[in-house]
């Protein structure tokens, strides 16, 4: 009841009256009145008038399966009521994997947790659990968040989005790591959304492979982990670390990182944001799964890619060395021209060689930073 109160205020022009309450969900006023208290308690501001009934005036900036519904309802009404912590009675069969064409369904289950080690770690148990492709973990906080290749994610409590997202693509292994472009490429998109014109122009850009960048800074980072046999995958975890309120970073990342509202000045709804990402991800997985490649996101993409046609240093363990980057191709890989003077004198055309950088050997780095 407390869930679809919450969903009927939001829904509402202006004031709901107590009877209408009452004969929606068969319940005495006393109820309707002692869920409306509860709701006050965790922050909502609801105005109660008598002879009118009940106006929400502003919802609390929660994270809950409750407000991220709420704000995705609003547009989005095939996702059906979520259920907190319900696995359905899916079993691991093909069946259940997400193929082209198919209605897919990004967030339609909601886990969503005060503290947690890693939404990562819970996001990935989910599978044998039977929950269905599209659930989603949401923390406020993580004890052991972590970022990529073994580093740790900075995961106050109440400053960021700290979210993983468990699905079951029926696609190759080796294309899996498309994936986590087409989730860049998402929320970039759900960002501009929410931001909108609060953003400089061109302020806001992904760095390849997949993190995102506003005025040069980081406030996106994404981790994506599979679990597959070699020609089967059981499932995908995309989580991805999104900075929205910080006004102050840990010391070893403090001169790279920033949030949402250090540069716009703008307080988000959490919630907002996070539901915008899940339909704009649901719209661009559903293209992937056609091709299994980048083909047609490609182009946005490229647009939005701080490296392109900037002088980048590749981090190949096998040695490292700068070149121009020129884009994505249609897997993802980093197309880097790189110039051998003198090797091939004469002919400026073959001094040129464009390497392709895979993002599981190496990373990329701006020769002066960052970016
Ligand atoms: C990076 O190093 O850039 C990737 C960081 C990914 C962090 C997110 S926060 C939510 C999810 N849970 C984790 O433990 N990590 C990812």
């Amino acid at each position: 009841m407390k869930q679809q109160m919450i969903q009927l205020l939001h829904e509402a022009e202006g004031f709901v009256s107590g009877q209408e309450l009452c004969d929606h969900f068969g319940v005495s006023r006393t109820a309707v009145w002692k869920v409306i208290n509860q709701l006050k308690e965790e922050g909502y501001i609801i105005e109660s008038v008598t002879r009118k009934g009940y106006r929400l005036l502003e919802a609390p900036d929660l994270m809950t399966a409750e407000e991220i519904f709420a704000a995705r309802g609003r547009n989005h009404s095939a996702c059906g009521p979520v259920s907190s912590e319900t696995p359905t009675n899916a079993s691991s069969n093909g069946a259940l994997r997400d193929i082209a064409g198919e209605k897919l369904k990004m967030g339609c289950r909601i886990l969503s947790y005060d503290t947690i080690d890693s939404t990562n770690i819970r996001a990935a148990k989910l599978d044998e659990e039977g929950y269905p492709s599209g659930s989603l973990v949401v923390s406020e906080e993580q004890t052991a968040g972590k970022g990529r290749r073994g580093r740790s994610w900075s995961s106050p409590s109440g400053k960021g989005i700290f979210m993983s997202l468990m699905i079951r693509p029926e696609i190759n292994p080796n294309h899996a790591s498309m994936l986590t472009l087409v989730a860049a490429l998402a929320v970039s998109r759900a960002i501009s959304r929410v931001l909108g014109t609060k953003l400089p122009e061109n302020a806001l850009a992904i760095k390849w492979p997949n993190d995102i960048v506003l005025n040069g800074k980081k406030i996106v980072g994404i981790l994506t982990e599979m679990n597959a046999q070699m020609d089967y995958v059981n499932h995908i975890v995309i989580g991805i670390g999104i900075n929205v309120h910080n006004t102050d970073f840990p010391d070893d990342i403090k001169d790279t990182a920033t949030s949402l509202y250090k540069e716009s000045g703008v307080r988000i709804k959490r919630a907002d944001l996070i539901a915008a990402f899940l339909d704009e991800f649901e719209h661009d997985y559903e293209i992937f799964l056609k091709t299994e490649d980048l083909s047609a996101l490609q182009k946005e993409y490229n647009k939005l890619l701080i490296n392109r046609n900037r002088q980048v240093k590749v981090l190949d363990p096998k040695g490292e060395f700068t070149g121009i980057a020129k884009g994505i191709d249609v897997t993802g890989e980093l197309l880097v021209e790189v110039e051998h003077s003198g090797e091939k004198a004469g002919d400026p055309a073959q001094e040129i060689e464009v390497k392709k950088i895979s993002s599981g050997e190496v990373s990329v780095r701006g020769i002066y930073g960052y970016v």
